[in-house]
């Protein structure tokens, strides 16, 4: 099993997005994947991904946070979908939409890194190894404990920005702040590098300079791109919807590039290589759409 935290500075740079779209297409090549939405305060994936069936969840990470319920309550929840076939699963951070976390009660609770980062470790121990081959932590844009505790307690992290200088300055605090936190906690996170999402330039630039800056791997650059909106507004997956628009594609190299190992038998590569193959339906949409 391996964890793989989704991390920003700056909100709304596409955590969420990326999350689901990778989760979706490791699990539609086959693979048992896993995202837990450690977005404790806007719920985004919980409510993208289950949206009305939300009620029927037994127990939630709000749970296990706030109100210190065992974390045997909290069980992977199905996503349901053809694309990913049944292998992709959530833990939601909150288990009625009634149910809300206020970041004043979090920041009481919470006021160390410790305490946190043993609550997240408690809750990845608690996930069977077995079960699944990858797990995805989708967190709050921004340098609180959500980011750098899970970024610690994963085996890798991803940081992802937008193309411009807010996003990078804000790219620099958080890299700063784990950097403190891991020299505190006496461990080194390792970095699976950085995305640039909803890119509009020519990026080589820009890719060289956060390499240096911030010294770890591009792993991608993915364009501005209205399908990108359109599906997530929608509750569907980019990459099940619009196999052929430039977000999927390069969720598409991001994977080929980044996780693919021995490990990968000929049919996972397979599925990989035939999920960015617009299907008929997509290619009318297309023709329609524009
Ligand atoms: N490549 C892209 N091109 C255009 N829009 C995008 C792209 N990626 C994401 N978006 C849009 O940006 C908005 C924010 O995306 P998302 O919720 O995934 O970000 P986030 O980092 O998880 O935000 P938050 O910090 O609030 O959790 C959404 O409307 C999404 O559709
Ligand atoms: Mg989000």
């Amino acid at each position: 099993m391996k964890t793989i935290s989704i991390i920003s500075g700056k909100g709304g740079t596409g955590k969420s997005s990326i999350s689901v779209s990778i989760s979706s297409l490791l699990a539609h090549c086959g693979f048992k994947t896993l995202i837990i939405d450690l977005d404790l305060f806007t719920h985004g994936l919980t409510f993208y991904s289950l949206g009305s069936s939300l009620d029927k969840i037994s127990g939630s990470l709000s749970d296990i946070f706030m109100e210190e319920k065992n974390e045997d309550i909290i069980v992977p929840v199905i996503i349901p979908s053809e694309f990913t076939s049944g292998n992709l699963f959530i833990l939601p951070s909150i288990s009625n939409v009634k149910q809300s976390v206020a970041k004043s009660a979090f920041d009481n609770k919470y006021i160390n890194l410790t305490d946190f980062r043993r609550t997240v470790d408690t809750i990845l121990k608690n996930i069977s190894p077995d079960e699944f081959e990858y797990v995805f932590i989708d967190t709050r844009g921004g340098t609180d404990y959500t980011s750098i505790g899970s970024a610690l307690s994963s085996d890798y992290f991803i940081v992802v920005t937008e193309a411009d200088k807010p996003s990078w300055k804000m790219g620099d605090f958080l890299i700063n702040s784990i950097v403190e936190a891991e020299k505190n906690e006496k461990i080194h996170s390792k970095r699976m590098g950085f995305i640039i999402n909803k890119n509009v330039l020519p990026s080589e630039d820009i890719e060289q300079y956060l390499r240096k800056k911030w010294g770890m791997p591009h792993v991608g650059t993915i364009p501005f791109d209205k399908s990108a909106i359109k599906y997530f507004q929608e509750n569907r997956i980019t990459i099940e919807e619009d196999p052929g628009c430039f977000f999927s594609k390069e969720i598409h190299n991001i994977v080929r590039d980044v996780f693919v190992s021995d490990k990968w038998t000929d049919r996972n590569i397979n599925r990989l290589e035939l999920a960015v193959e617009p299907g008929i339906l997509s290619m009318i949409f297309n023709l329609f759409r524009n």
